[in-house]
C-alpha cells in the first residue's frame, strides 16, 4: 500500500494554465526524497487550468486538482485545498512561479526540527528580495502590512507573503476561526490562531511571473479591507452586513434622486414615480451587492436575473415587515422617528438574511 504524502503543496489558481507543466517539473526536481503531493485549487478558470492539471495527474499521481464552481478567492481556495489532503505538513505557494520552490526542502526541515508552527518565505529578511514586484506594488505591500500590525507579531517582516508552510495541527485548530476572505491568508492565520504562532522567516527572492498576469486588482485591496474589518470587529458584526447596510443607505439616495427627477422634474404621477424609484433603487442595490458584498459568489448570466427576482421579492416582503414593525412600535406610543427607525432596521436585517440565503448562497450550491 502506498502511504499518503507528508507534504502537500496547495496552489490556488485562476488562469494559470501555461504555468502548470513547469510548476510540476520544478517541484519534481527540487523535492527529491520527499513524499509530496500538489493540490491545485482552481476556480473554474476559462483558460483550462483544471483540464491541464488533470492531464498532468494522469501521468503523475502526486498531482491533484480541486475545481470550484461559482466561487472566487485565493484564501478560501487554500483552506479548501488543505481540507482535501491528509498530509501533516501544508505549504501554500502561488502558481505563477514567483515563489522560489527550491526553498521548500529548507522550510520542511525547519518545521520538522525546530518545533515551529509555521515557516514563511520572506522577501524582507537579509538575503530576500522583492525584485519581481513592480515599484508601486512594493509600497502598497508595505502600507498593507502596516495596517495589519496590531494583528500580527511585531518581528514578522513579511506578513503579506503568500508563500509559507505550516503544521497540520495549526491548521486544524485555526480553520474554524479563519475569515477566508481575499488574498492574505497568512495574516488570517496569525490573526485567528488560538495561541501566538512560533514562526521563522527564510529569505527568498520574489521572481517575475513565468507566464500570465497578476490577479491582484482593486477588488483584492477591497477584500483586504474586509479581512481587517472582520478580524478587528467580526466578533460583533459581520463585515458583509456592514457593507450591505451601507449599500442600502446609498439606495435611499438613489431612490430620492429618481423620485425627484420623475415627479418634480418630469411631472410623472406620484405613484408611478415612486414605483419606478423603488425598482431602480432595488436593482441598483442588487447589482452593487452582487459586485461588492458577494463578489466571491457573484452571479452572472441567467443566474443574475434569477438572483434579481429573489432579491426584489425578498426586499418587497422586507418592506412590508418594515411598515408592520414601525406601526407596532408607533402604537406603543414611541416617538414617530424611533418607530420609523425600528422598521428600517428590521426590514434591512430581514433583507440581508433572506438574500444571503436565497439570492447568493442558494445559487452557489
Ligand atoms: N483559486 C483561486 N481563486 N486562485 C486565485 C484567485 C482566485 O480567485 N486569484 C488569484 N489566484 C491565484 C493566482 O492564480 C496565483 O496562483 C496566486 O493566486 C497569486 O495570484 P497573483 O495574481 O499572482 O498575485 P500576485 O503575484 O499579485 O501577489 C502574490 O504575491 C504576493 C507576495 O507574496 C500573492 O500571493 C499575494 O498574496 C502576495 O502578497
Ligand atoms: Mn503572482
Amino acid at each position: 500500500m502506498q502511504a499518503g504524502a507528508e507534504l502537500a503543496i496547495i496552489v490556488p489558481t485562476y488562469e494559470e494554465a501555461a504555468n502548470m507543466p513547469e510548476l510540476v517539473r520544478r517541484l519534481d526536481a527540487c523535492l527529491k526524497g520527499v513524499q509530496w503531493e500538489l493540490i491545485i485549487v482552481d476556480d473554474d478558470s476559462a483558460d483550462g487550468t483544471a483540464r491541464i492539471v488533470r492531464e498532468l495527474g494522469r501521468t503523475d499521481g502526486r498531482v491533484r486538482c480541486l475545481q470550484r464552481l461559482g466561487r472566487r478567492g485565493l484564501s478560501s481556495a487554500c483552506v479548501e485545498g488543505m481540507l482535501a489532503t491528509t498530509a501533516p505538513f501544508l505549504a501554500v505557494m502561488d502558481g505563477d512561479l514567483q515563489h522560489d520552490e527550491s526553498l521548500l526542502p529548507a522550510m520542511l526541515a525547519a518545521l520538522r526540527q525546530e518545533g515551529l508552527d509555521v515557516v514563511i518565505g520572506s522577501r524582507y529578511v537579509p538575503g530576500g528580495s522583492s525584485a519581481g514586484l513592480q515599484g508601486q506594488r512594493v509600497s502598497m505591500s508595505r502600507v498593507a502590512a502596516s495596517l495589519s500590525r496590531p494583528l500580527i507579531p511585531e518581528d514578522l517582516n513579511d506578513p503579506m507573503s503568500g508563500f509559507f508552510m505550516l503544521r497540520r495541527q495549526v491548521f486544524d485548530s485555526t480553520v474554524r476561526r479563519l475569515s477566508g476572505i481575499g488574498f492574505k491568508i497568512l495574516v488570517d492565520f496569525f490573526a485567528s490562531a488560538e495561541h501566538p504562532l512560533h514562526f521563522r522567516e527564510l529569505p527568498y527572492q520574489f521572481r517575475s511571473r513565468y507566464a500570465g498576469e497578476s490577479k491582484l486588482d482593486a477588488h483584492a485591496v477591497w477584500d483586504y479591507g474586509m479581512l481587517l474589518l472582520d478580524k478587528f470587529a467580526g466578533r460583533f458584526v459581520s463585515p458583509r452586513l456592514l457593507v450591505f447596510l451601507c449599500i442600502g443607505g446609498l439606495g435611499v439616495l438613489v431612490h430620492f434622486a429618481v423620485l425627484a427627477t420623475l415627479f418634480r422634474g418630469l411631472g410623472v404621477s406620484f405613484v408611478w414615480s415612486q414605483a419606478t424609484a423603488t425598482l431602480v433603487a432595488m436593482t441598483g442595490n442588487y447589482a452593487l451587492n452582487n459586485e461588492i458584498t458577494y463578489r466571491d459568489l457573484r452571479l452572472r448570466g441567467w443566474q443574475w436575473l434569477r438572483g434579481w427576482s429573489t432579491f426584489v421579492l425578498a426586499c418587497g416582503i422586507g418592506a412590508l415587515a418594515n411598515v408592520g414593525v414601525a406601526q407596532y412600535v408607533f402604537d406603543q406610543e414611541a416617538a414617530w422617528a424611533l418607530a420609523g427607525l425600528a422598521g428600517i432596521l428590521v426590514g434591512a436585517i430581514w433583507n440581508y438574511v433572506i438574500t444571503l440565503v436565497y439570492t447568493w448562497r442558494g445559487a452557489a450550491h
